[in-house]
């Protein structure tokens, strides 16, 4: 499954030395904060006590007077030119140029160590999934910043004529009566939408992590709660109950969302917390044609401690909000090799709260409603797994 394939003459061979240096940072300061972790666990506590320091404010700058800095620095620095010569060779990729802007950046911060910790585990992670910065598009097309609960995107497999269409659908409380459709992003920004479909009522929906694919609408029905779906090109509805779906866990950040939709490379997902599992997340893949569960995933993640989640190549992606500005990709489970971890790659938030956050496959971007606003995000995944076995590169 290849959410991103480089170019045949892609220098891999440098990424790959750039990688190895990265992990071999990572590992020093891993060793290094772990023992500086035990250290200063205990003076925190004692400066906490005495109220001059709460262990969160001193916890972010463990490593900064005791990394082994200025050789991390001349690494950083080497990795660096290394990213530079290979911009200058093919100045048209957009990652390297990426990620080299994000080194800088992240250089400029020096202030605390964990900005630079967390350039580490940034070049590190990277090589696996990295989220660029927030493109914040528009408020909605209400315009009207109340409406905070909703969701926009594009079809994740669309129909022929509708393949750079655009959807909207915002309202001010977590339900679903309605949904605009645009031509292009251009019409969606203007505000100028060629279909306004309105749900029959008996088929309102709720919870906001609805998707349009295939020219199909799939959300969350109350009554009877379950997986509703409506196909536009035929205006037929359907619906599913899952039974051991419960009503009762929703996102951190906003209430009924219970059933959570999602599309990748491989077709349709849905996600749910059980009682059964205590509100742990469970992963069920949708046979698309049927509309009924083909296979399910427990995963030990528990759902109101996340604030969404979305599925790529198969692996699901959940999120939970670090600080004011910060929301960070903390979980992934894996449905191919049923192996979950725990990871950190962290993105910045335009607005405080999203009620939908979803990944399109058909362009690699995550697609956010957060307060009301329109927002996406790039994302780069490695896909260099291959290649690194394979014989070095030649250039043309
Ligand atoms: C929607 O209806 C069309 C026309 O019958 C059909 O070809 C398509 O598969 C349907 N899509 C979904 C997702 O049900
Ligand atoms: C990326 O792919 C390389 C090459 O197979 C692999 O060694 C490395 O572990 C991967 N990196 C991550 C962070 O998954």
């Amino acid at each position: 499954c290849d959410a991103f394939l480089p170019g045949s003459t892609f220098p891999l061979r440098d990424l790959v030395v750039v990688e190895q240096t990265a992990v071999e940072i990572y590992h020093k300061l891993e060793l290094e904060a772990a023992a500086l972790h035990q250290k200063l666990h205990h003076y925190l506590q004692v400066t906490a006590r005495a109220g001059t320091v709460s262990p969160e404010d001193g916890g972010q700058c463990i490593t900064r007077h005791h990394t082994d800095k200025p050789f991390i620095i001349f690494q950083v620095t080497a990795m660096e030119e290394t990213l530079t010569r290979l911009e200058k060779t093919y100045d048209k990729n957009v990652v390297l140029a990426t990620r080299r802007e994000y080194i800088k950046v992240q250089m400029q911060l020096e202030e605390c160590e964990r900005p630079l910790f967390g350039l580490i585990s940034f070049i590190f992670l990277s090589l696996s999934l990295c989220v660029g910065k927030p493109v914040v598009s528009h408020l909605n097309a209400h315009l009207n910043a109340g409406y905070k609960f909703g969701g926009w995107g594009r079809d994740s497999k669309p129909v022929p004529d509708r393949e750079s269409m655009y959807w909207y659908s915002g309202y001010t409380s977590s339900s679903i009566v309605d949904i605009r459709f645009y031509t292009n992003y251009n019409s969606l920004i203007l505000r100028n939408h060629f279909q306004h479909h309105n749900l029959h009522s008996g088929w309102y929906g709720t919870g906001n992590n609805f998707i349009i694919r295939d020219n199909t609408l799939y959300y969350q029905i109350n009554s009877p709660f379950g997986l509703a779906k409506l196909n536009f090109t035929t205006m037929r509805y359907e619906s599913r109950v899952i039974a051991k779906a419960s009503t009762r866990f929703s996102y951190a950040n906003s209430p009924n969302q219970n059933f959570d939709f999602a599309a990748d490379e491989t077709g349709l997902w849905v996600t749910y917390a059980t009682a059964e599992s205590s509100g742990r997340m469970v992963i069920a893949k949708i046979n698309e044609p049927s509309f009924g569960v083909e296979e399910e995933w427990q995963t030990s993640v528990f759902k109101p401690g996340v604030n969404n989640a979305f599925m790529v190549c198969g692996v699901l992606y959940a999120v939970r909000t670090v600080d004011i500005q910060t929301d960070e990709i903390f979980y992934k489970y894996d449905t191919r090799t049923r192996q979950e971890s725990y990871i950190s790659v962290p993105f910045v938030r335009f607005q405080e709260k999203y009620s939908n956050l979803d990944y399109n496959p058909t362009d690699q971007k995550l697609y956010m409603y957060n307060d009301g606003y329109y927002v996406n995000y790039h994302l780069w995944f490695n896909h260099t797994t291959k290649a690194t076995v394979a014989p070095p590169y030649r250039r043309t």
